[in-house]
């Protein structure tokens, strides 16, 4: 049946809720580009104003998924799982995760961004390990989840061209915050990559998109029920990220501290999530009697690792790039470090280089910063509190402007908080 953008429209603006085939008809045009982008803002528009109900979230979900192709790994070896973080400061954990999981004998096609903003983005970081590309046929990344176990590349342009063209327009008309925008944006591409099991990372926080606990909570709400009704096994953890994860936020130096983790160290908090996604994804994917936390104990995780960066034409053992210029942020008093803010961490990070203003952007591969304390840990005046990198000094000044404020130094108790806030599944 056919409809005019007009009519869809008005009937958000006028809290009506649009029927199946409104929803199948604009997502359809707008992919054909027979609904403008300004008709596409209003809806949108309207949409964050007035929300949607399950049945029209679903459908919208569904239309997006058939603009584009729908990938297939059912005839693989092993069985699926992949993870999806809603974006984090120091949110490296796809980087060690995907490897263990393959290592635990589960396949992990890992479709993968860059970063807008303040969070990083993964293709990103492991483009600073010299050689590594993320652009693999379909064809590549089947064969490398048979042979290697697991993969992480860019989506095709293939992949819910819809969601492309829409998530490109909300980004520039104020409209990305909508749940059931931003839930069937992620899932669609979820869905569409063909994954069997899915754990979401649904972060809240002053890092995190989700600022507000109950409003993190109804986003993984709708993103589980729309992954379960599509058939694919969903779980979702709450995890905080008021703190941001371990003590790099960049991209060559979140590498250093991913492969610490494989090599058995690294910090307390980016093991324990590691682990604990690992875990989701296993259950998920109906594998029982492994425990990620032995592949990462016994080398096998890293074995992984390694043959999963040759495979994209990066070399594992390279030395990382190095930024030119640092600088050094001591304590100004001593006592126990009682808040570190993920969003004055991200936003430094990104003012050095590490991050992209815009799409087209270039990223610094050395850039970031690598603090020295977290919350709870006791420091004293004069040490090193954060090393600022980036191979432009210019960029110092407002880095340092970002972090103002962005710390806490007191004599008080510190109660910490708990990483996994919750588990909806
Ligand atoms: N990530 C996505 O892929 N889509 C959104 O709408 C928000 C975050």
């Amino acid at each position: 049946m056919t409809h005019d953008a007009v009519e869809v429209i008005s009937a958000k603006r006028d809290r009506r809720e649009l029927s199946d085939s409104q929803i199948d008809w604009v997502i359809d045009a707008y992919t054909r580009g027979d609904v403008a982008d300004e008709q596409m803002s209003a809806l949108a528009m309207a949409i964050l104003l007035n929300g949607m109900v399950p049945r029209e979230i679903a459908r919208w979900t569904a239309a997006m998924i058939a603009s584009g192709e729908r990938m297939d790994f059912s005839t693989l070896s092993r069985p699926t799982a992949d993870k999806h973080s809603t974006g984090g400061v120091g949110d490296k954990i796809t980087l060690p995760l995907a490897p263990l999981v393959a290592a635990c004998g589960v396949a992990v096609p890992q479709l993968s961004g860059r970063g807008l903003g303040h969070t990083g983005g993964t293709l990103d970081k492991l483009e600073s390990i010299p050689g590594w590309r993320a652009a693999l046929s379909n064809e590549e990344m089947f064969a490398q989840l048979e042979s290697v176990g697991a993969v992480i590349c860019a989506a095709g342009d293939g992949l819910a061209p819809a969601d492309k063209k829409l998530y490109a327009l909300r980004d520039v008309t104020g409209t990305v915050e909508a749940i059931p925008l931003i839930a069937s944006s992620i899932m669609s591409k979820k869905i569409a990559e063909g994954t069997g099991a899915l754990v979401l990372d649904v972060k809240v926080g002053t890092g995190a998109f989700m600022k507000d606990e109950a409003l993190a909570r109804e986003l993984a709400e709708t993103m589980v029920g729309l992954g379960k009704d599509a058939g694919v096994h969903t779980v979702a953890l709450l995890t905080d990220m008021s703190t941001p994860l371990g003590l790099t936020a960049g991209n060559a130096i979140e590498v250093a501290e991913s492969v610490e983790v494989l090599a058995g160290g690294g910090p307390a908090d980016v093991v324990e999530l590691t682990i604990a996604l690992a875990r989701e994804m296993l259950a998920g994917a109906g594998v029982t009697g492994v425990d990620p936390a032995d592949k990462l104990a016994d080398g096998s995780a890293m074995d992984a690792w390694k043959r999963m960066i040759r495979a994209q034409g990066g070399d594992p053992d390279a030395t990382l790039p190095v930024a030119k210029e640092s600088h050094v942020v001591n304590a100004p008093a001593s006592g126990t470090l009682t808040r570190l803010d993920a969003m004055a961490v991200g936003l430094a990070a990104w003012r050095l280089g590490a991050g992209r203003a815009r799409k087209e952007d270039p990223v610094q591969d050395g850039a970031g910063v690598v603090w020295h304390a977290r919350p709870g840990d006791t420091v004293t005046q004069g040490q090193a509190l954060f090393t600022l990198l980036t191979d432009e000094p210019e960029r110092f000044d407002r880095a340092l402007a970002s972090l103002e404020g962005g710390y806490d130094i007191g004599d008080g108790a510190f109660t910490p908080q708990p990483l996994v806030i919750d588990r909806i599944g």
